[in-house]
């Protein structure tokens, strides 16, 4: 039987996000998909979007861009994906022809809805429903023997973390530091350590954060921030980290991670500030530093599938709590808190 309306998690106005039902999503174009949605998950930039700190999100919108579902019905020029497939979603739009996407930087895809406008300026995915727009580049097929659990942070924190290792250039045998082990940092890390690099070091102050890493990955160096650049120089080859990747966004990270680095390293600065930066070049002249930002190109997706299919990441163990749609305001709480331990909230659409 045809389910004319639908229950949604929405972006009411500034501070209030409510649960309301709306009309079922219904095809607008011949690049679209409608998802059943089966699992979604709860991002700290939907509490940016909370907040107010993302002017471009559009009150009315329902949110969540990290989710996986059923394709449930597709337009006629969707070719890659059929109803009944399983299927991520990925947290940008991207039309897959323009000069951006062309050379893979789809975060910069000029289509109006390029980018990130899933759960932030079109309705998004802590929905029963959800339309994506160009699904042949938006969805990805969950290969079978991957749960859907295994593969609910592939659109967003994965795909970031998969983005950030590949574009620090990292070698065998390099000393990576990581600031930061929320979700992202995390998925990060997962990443790094694809590309074997000689040493890893996770840098992170919350206590129950740094025991996570401990406790999952114990091949990994931890670090609080106040001894991170001493412990860094210490357990480096060259004075310094030879690649950083700054995942924390705290107000003193991003200072952090370029005194970590050693000459001519690499610092990629994942993280979003809510304040501009200061670059001291007075201070690091002759440091030789090459600096990587931006939003992720998030267009590897059917890799990371893959290295999930392969058990060569898992991120089933971030996934700390559950949540049914109706009671995801007690997984926003919690999440936003941080209490119990909490990485990542899976919501049951
Ligand atoms: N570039 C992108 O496309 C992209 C995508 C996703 C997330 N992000 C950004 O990545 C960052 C991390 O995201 P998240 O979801 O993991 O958020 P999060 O807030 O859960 O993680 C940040 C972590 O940094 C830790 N931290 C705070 N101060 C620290 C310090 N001084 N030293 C070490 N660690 C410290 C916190 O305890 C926390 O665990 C955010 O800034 C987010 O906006 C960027
Ligand atoms: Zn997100
Ligand atoms: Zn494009």
């Amino acid at each position: 039987m045809e389910v004319k309306s639908m229950l949604t998690y929405t972006y009411v106005s500034e501070g209030t996000f409510a649960l309301m039902e709306k009309p079922k999503p219904v095809l607008q174009h011949e690049r679209d998909a409608i998802v059943k949605v089966t699992l979604a998950s709860i991002c700290s930039s939907d509490l940016h979007i909370k907040h107010g700190s993302v002017p471009r999100a559009v009150p009315g919108i329902t949110v969540g861009h990290e989710m996986v579902g059923i394709v449930e019905e597709v337009g006629s020029a969707v070719t890659n994906v059929k109803p009944g497939d399983r299927v991520t979603v990925n947290v940008e739009t991207f039309c897959g022809e323009c000069f951006f996407c062309k050379k893979g930087f789809v975060n910069n895809c000029t289509d109006q809805n390029g980018g990130w406008a899933l759960g932030c300026r079109i309705d998004g995915g802590q929905a029963e429903y959800v339309r994506v727009p160009f699904a042949d580049q938006g969805l990805n097929k969950i290969p079978d023997g991957v749960t859907d659990r295994q593969a609910l942070l592939v659109g967003d924190v994965l795909a970031t973390g998969f983005w950030a290792a590949r574009i620090s250039e990292i070698t065998p045998e390099d000393t990576v530091l990581i600031l930061g082990a929320g979700p992202t940092g995390i998925c990060t890390l997962l990443c790094v350590m694809l590309h074997s690099p000689k040493r890893i070091i996770v840098c992170e102050k919350d206590a129950s954060r740094l025991q996570f890493i401990r406790r999952h990955y114990p091949q990994v160096l931890t670090v609080q921030p106040e001894d991170c650049a001493a412990f860094v120089r210490a357990h480096s080859d060259h004075g310094g980290a030879d690649v950083v990747l700054e995942v924390a966004g705290a107000d003193s990270t991003f200072r952090l991670a370029w005194e970590c680095a050693r000459p001519n390293a690499i610092v990629t600065v994942v993280a979003l500030y809510d304040k501009a930066q200061t670059l001291p070049l007075p201070e690091m002249y002759g440091k030789n530093l090459t600096f990587k930002t931006g939003g992720v190109d998030g267009c590897d997706c059917e890799e990371t599938l893959r290295l999930i299919a392969e058990g060569k990441i898992d991120t089933e163990p971030l996934i700390t709590h559950t949540y049914p749609l109706r009671r995801i305001a007690e997984g926003y709480e919690l999440f936003e808190k941080k209490r119990d331990g909490v990485i990542k909230v899976a919501v049951e659409c």
